[in-house]
């Protein structure tokens, strides 16, 4: 007889391989009842949702350090949030996150123990809620990531695309979901996609659920979860200025808007990023960047001059400042705008790259 996939051996694989990670309580604790603290839980969270495990891993150190529970993290400034998210990307997620931090603090530091309460704070959304509520307060929600959505596409050789594949994949999950450890199944099942299930080359002979698995049986596991034919990302293009006063070394630097894509963060003067041609300062040019953003993929003309007063360019704004390039490392600067900074200053090899998006 092949056995179908079930709970049970999923969990005694997660048993003997689970992942050390800073935000899990270690399987073998949490079967004697020991929960992770929900902020801890929330935090990571937020941070995975478009993240990997490996570029997490910092930043979670490093808020949980300096911001030990909920309430400190409330009373935190939305810069010192920006600066500490700088180079973790999809900025909204830091607004949210203090947001939803000041509306628990003011309720009196609980987070609500239910995936439905939970989904009505600022940022938390479908996933987020089932995710924190199985594994915080072990409610059998059931928790569908991407990581989840290919084990099961493939289990069950699922054809078809999102989002009908997200509600399939709900369905078995939610057939699956133990009631005793609902945390541990939702992570195991991350883990098991994460080392074993992988989109390229699964290592299906160490899989616990090999046996019952279709995909294995047809042999065309890499086919599944299938994909729908991705719409071309639209291409923008835009310039930005590297402005050095010489006496120091220190760049000309501007804040955002407030509202917006990167939202309050750091940036080099630059024209409007669209489809047009833009306008160029009067300065040397040393090279485009690329970055691609959620909606739209970016190439930026980088400028670079050099001046004691701020730049004259009609695009830079008249209140911004000067900062030392390694002091704007550990700012509220983008990653797009760190590729400038790069590109402007090829010698600089303390202005490194942060750690890149998940692969979507
Ligand atoms: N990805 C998202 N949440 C995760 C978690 N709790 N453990 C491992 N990977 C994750």
């Amino acid at each position: 007889m092949v056995q179908a996939p079930t709970s049970d051996t999923i969990l005694e694989w997660y048993d003997r391989h689970a992942r050390a990670l800073p935000w899990r309580v270690p399987p073998a604790q949490s079967r004697a009842g020991v929960r992770q603290d929900p902020y801890k839980v929330w935090l990571s969270e937020i941070m995975l949702q478009q993240t990997t495990v490996a570029a997490v891993i910092p930043y979670f150190e490093h808020f949980t350090t300096r911001w030990p529970t909920v309430a400190a993290l409330a009373s935190a400034t939305d810069d010192e949030i920006r600066a500490a998210w700088a180079g973790l990307g999809y900025y909204r997620r830091a607004a949210n996150l203090h947001a939803c931090a000041k509306q628990v603090a003011e309720a009196g530091g609980a987070f609500p123990t239910t995936a439905a309460g939970l989904a009505a704070l600022p940022g938390i959304g479908a996933y987020t809620s089932a995710a924190i509520a199985s594994i915080a307060f072990g409610e059998a929600a059931s928790v569908v990531d991407g990581n989840i959505e290919r084990v099961i596409a493939r289990t069950h050789r699922i054809e078809d695309t999102q989002p009908r594949l997200k509600r399939r994949v709900a369905e078995h999950v939610s057939r699956l979901v133990p009631a005793d450890r609902p945390g541990d199944f939702a992570q195991a099942m991350m883990d098991l996609g994460a080392t074993i299930c992988t989109p390229r080359k699964p290592a299906c002979a160490l899989c616990p659920w090999r046996e019952g698995c279709q995909a294995v049986k047809h042999g065309d596991q890499e086919r599944f979860p299938v994909k729908a034919p991705k719409k071309a990302k639209p291409h923008r293009r835009g310039t930005a200025l590297v402005h050095v006063r010489p006496s120091d070394g220190a760049v000309w630097c501007e804040r955002r808007p407030e509202t917006g894509l990167l939202a309050g963060m750091t940036q080099m003067p630059t024209s409007e990023w669209t489809e047009a041609v833009p306008d160029a300062p009067d300065a040397t040019r040393v090279g485009p960047v690329e970055h691609v953003f959620t909606h739209f993929a970016l190439t930026l003309d980088v400028y670079k001059s050099e001046g004691q007063a701020p730049p004259s360019w009609e695009r830079a704004s008249d209140t911004g400042w000067w900062s030392p390039p390694e002091q704007l490392a550990g700012e509220a600067l983008p990653t797009v705008m760190l590729k400038v900074l790069r590109a402007a200053l090829p010698d600089r090899a303390d202005l490194r790259l942060r750690p890149q998006k998940k692969a979507r």
